[in-house]
């Protein structure tokens, strides 16, 4: 079975995770000093976001460099020594491709729009304005929040509009160019000839588009990032899509020359789920993110099983499935499912280790992202404090910053991450939501994911074995992975207790969420979530 069937990955936001030389921003050497606490979890692979050079208007998503690491984060020997001393791990890394655009300090773009005839001049995406003077068509750019802007700015020396799908700092790329294809290629061999285990690929649905016979239907206001990406936005599906398409069969046959390479897309989540099988069946993407199952989590036991039981059997051995549920663009899993539940602090916890339960034993590759495995929570960000672009222009309601903030290392002022103030603000509850502290407590959140990813090591069904949802009670989701040994998991979404039909099932409980377990599965309590040997 391919590692990356098997293995679970963590996510890393660089600038958060780890500062190591105390200017308040995480970079890679801090990431290397944290390397032991991996191996201490039991994590497989980490997908690192950009650290390459980068003016950071969108922290990192425009890049000026593809091929260097920006000073911020450290400089490529830094990021060799990481890769070196995480393969001593075991440890796997994955770094992020963003190809849908670079930032407009980009030497590519700086030539490009120097002149309408030089070399990159058609890297871009350029258009002559309409007669009347409008932009070539209606899109607008994801990240002008409610204004909705459009998605074409004009530039004045070449008496043209480029396109930027995000901000007017991201122009997109032309991937109709073959010298642009070409260099996009030469990037990706650069790291995969260092060494890289693979790419997740930034907005890979969206590589080609049908920028003439695209208009948007419908109303233009935008309420959140992922609701104004309809399929129609961008392109059409008849002629665009299977560009994309075709160009994700090159970029993994070119991946497929080096051994044990592992692609990943992030595809646009609305697309359904037949469009996000058409990205990952066999010749395509290794695996793409399950963001839809992020976006329409709720704390439902029947809608969690409709999310998950359609696409297993969707999928089922056509492609290989994954869970996300949470990451840098979105509120942390904790905040979403429990931020009006009024619940304590006992209960949160329980409720973080009911949706890890859930995300590490679902049938397929699970994703965590930073901070989840302590109970980390959405953090206030005052508007002084607001460093999101995209959160800047959707003030006051909150951007991605707060699920951005830095990773709680220990209870200090701020939080073991740095010794100095750090780029967003550290969560108050860093007192109790800690490394150091979970780690000596073996109730905590931090041990209940070690214990679990211990689990995953143990028992083959949790990684590979088939999966089936049993009806047990509408509260309860239930579904049992077969495999060398059956094991059950039993998860109560709601906050009261529930028998459970022992005719139905039964077996010995080897995990709970609870400290102490009953030996019968004959009860489940509030937020309880059961592993079961059957
Ligand atoms: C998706 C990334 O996850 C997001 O953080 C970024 O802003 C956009 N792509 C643009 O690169
Ligand atoms: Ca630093």
């Amino acid at each position: 079975m391919e590692w990356w069937k098997e293995g679970v990955f963590y996510q890393i936001y660089p600038r958060s995770f780890k500062d190591s030389n105390g200017d308040g921003i995480g970079d890679l050497n801090g990431i290397r000093e944290k390397l032991d606490y991996f191996s201490w979890l039991g994590i497989d692979a980490l997908w690192i976001c950009p650290f390459f050079k980068s003016p950071m208007v969108d922290f990192g998503y425009d890049i000026s460099d593809y091929t260097d690491v920006d000073p911020i984060f450290g400089n490529l020997d830094d990021f060799k020594a990481l890769l070196h001393e995480a393969h001593k791990r075991n440890i796997r890394i994955i770094i992020d491709q963003v190809y849908n655009h670079t930032s407009d300090k980009h030497p590519w773009f700086i030539e490009s729009k120097s002149s309408r005839n030089n070399s990159k001049s058609d890297w871009y995406l350029w258009r002559s304005p309409k007669s009347n003077g409008e932009p070539p068509n209606n899109w607008v750019s994801l990240f002008s929040g409610e204004k909705a802007e459009s998605a074409w700015t004009w530039d004045e020396n070449r008496k043209q509009y480029y396109l930027h799908l995000f901000a007017k700092e991201q122009p997109d790329l032309n991937w109709q160019n073959e010298g642009l294809r070409r260099a996009i290629y030469d990037s990706m061999k650069f790291w995969l000839d260092i060494g890289v285990d693979g790419f997740r690929f930034d907005a890979a649905s969206h590589f080609y588009k049908a920028i003439e016979n695209n208009i948007i239907k419908g109303p233009q206001i935008k309420k959140s990032l992922f609701e104004s990406s309809r399929d129609e936005y961008y392109w059409d599906p008849f002629t665009a899509r299977p560009q994309t398409l075709l160009e994700i069969e090159n970029i993994r046959r070119f991946m497929d020359s080096y051994p044990e390479k592992v692609s990943i897309g992030e595809v646009s989540s609305d697309m359904g789920l037949c469009l996000y099988l058409m990205f990952t069946i066999p010749g395509r993407f290794n695996i793409a993110f399950n963001i839809d199952f992020l976006e329409k989590l709720s704390f439902d036991a029947a809608n969690i099983r409709a999310l998950s039981e359609t696409l297993d059997k969707f999928f089922g051995t056509r492609a290989w499935p994954s869970y996300v549920t949470g990451n840098h663009d979105n509120r942390r899993i904790l905040s979403r499912m429990a931020g009006e539940m009024h619940v304590d602090f006992e209960d949160k916890k329980k409720i973080s280790k009911l949706f890890a339960t859930l995300l590490l034993t679902l049938r397929g590759t699970p994703f965590i992202y930073y901070g989840e495995e302590l109970g980390m929570e959405d953090t206030y960000i005052p508007r002084d404090r607001v460093m999101d672009p995209w959160g800047k222009a959707l003030w006051p309601k909150p951007g991605r910053d707060p699920s951005r903030t830095p990773m709680q290392w220990d209870s200090s002022k701020f939080s073991g991450f740095s010794d100095f103030e750090p780029w967003l603000p550290v969560n108050e509850n860093k007192v109790d939501v800690n490394v150091e502290k979970e780690m000596n407590d073996p109730n905590s959140v931090l041990n209940f994911y070690k214990k679990l990813l211990q689990m995953r090591k143990n028992y083959e069904s949790l990684r590979t074995g088939s999966m089936e949802f049993l009806d047990i009670d509408n509260d309860l989701l239930a579904y049992k992975r077969d495999g060398d040994i059956t094991i059950a998991i039993v998860l109560n979404f709601s906050n009261g207790s529930k028998l459970i039909d022992t005719n139905k099932l039964s077996g010995k409980i080897v995990m709970s969420n609870y400290p102490d377990h009953v030996l019968k599965p004959k009860e489940i309590r509030p937020f309880e979530s059961l592993l079961i040997e059957m």
